[in-house]
């Protein structure tokens, strides 16, 4: 099963670049066509959240427009840039999976790999809130399971990582979400987005995933006291690899023109014979 991960496109209106300076559309096209361009295709993608800059009808009709263009199903949830209502208004039509309730949590059952979706934002706040009623829905989810391979997807990564001008603003989580997470091995990963940066660290017993994002990231700078800045480093997707026999493996693929992909062959020096045996 091949999963790949766009996370917060920060898609703006026709015209007007995010900050004034960061394309953040044309970024997202390529970071679909980064996706198109994966053989074999992806069996999913999930798009963790920040899908618009400011969640506005002509934004989400832009992330429609885009995320249509994918090769696969589309798994969305919003980030806190969006606007959760005006998120599921626009969107449930193309992703019927959407739930009408307050929280924007599903499961995607359809895969080797469950998917499951929790809904992170705290309306109005740029940091992230799993609160008891979102980590009791997803104990019920997890017992469900019965240890089926997991991967859940949150936009707001439920853990520090060490880097001052993120964690200011940390994820507030509920008393026992650490503990449930513990409790249940077959989670693969925490999937997520928010930092603009990739990061991994072990948390509750399985891994937590940053992806960057597929336009501007956030420098990496460890001072201590230092407020966050975007730099233009280069996009990339994450794409996450399971089988029976590795479990899941994740790998990031920078979005851009790289050049071809060449043979690992020397070329001929001057004056030293090749034999034909040299690359045997
Ligand atoms: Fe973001
Ligand atoms: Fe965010």
């Amino acid at each position: 099963m091949i999963i790949a991960q766009l996370s917060d496109l920060h898609v703006r209106p026709h015209g007007r670049p995010a900050y004034g300076v960061v394309d953040t559309n044309a970024a997202a096209a390529r970071a679909v066509d980064a996706i198109l361009a994966l053989e074999p295709r992806p069996d999913c993608v999930l798009v963790t959240g920040d899908l618009t800059q400011n969640g506005s009808a002509e934004e989400y009709a832009i992330v429609r427009a885009q995320l249509a263009r994918l090769p696969a199903p589309a798994y969305v949830i919003p980030g806190n840039h969006d606007q959760r209502e005006a998120f599921a208004a626009a969107l449930a039509h193309d992703y019927p999976y959407l739930p009408r309730g307050s929280f924007l949590n599903y499961v995607a059952e359809d895969f080797p790999v469950r998917l499951i979706a929790l809904d992170s934002v705290d309306q109005g706040e740029e940091g992230g809130l799993i609160c008891a009623e979102r980590e009791a829905w997803l104990a019920d989810r997890l017992a469900e399971g019965r240890g089926r391979p997991t991967v859940i997807f949150m936009h707001h990564p439920p853990f520090l990582v060490g880097v001052p001008g993120m964690d200011a603003v940390p994820t507030r989580v509920s008393p026992g979400f650490v503990d449930l997470i513990a409790r249940h091995p077959e989670v693969e990963r925490i999937v997520c987005g928010h930092y603009h940066r990739p990061i991994q660290r072990r948390f509750a017993g399985t891994i937590g995933f940053v992806a960057p994002c597929t336009a501007h990231q956030v420098a990496l700078d460890l001072r201590p006291g230092t407020a966050n800045h975007f730099v233009m480093e280069p996009p990339a997707i994450a794409v996450h690899v399971w089988t029976p026999e590795t479990g899941l493996v994740s790998h990031l693929q920078p979005v851009g023109d790289y050049g071809p992909r060449r043979a690992f062959v020397e070329p001929a020096e001057p004056g030293r014979e090749l034999s034909g045996a040299a690359h045997a």
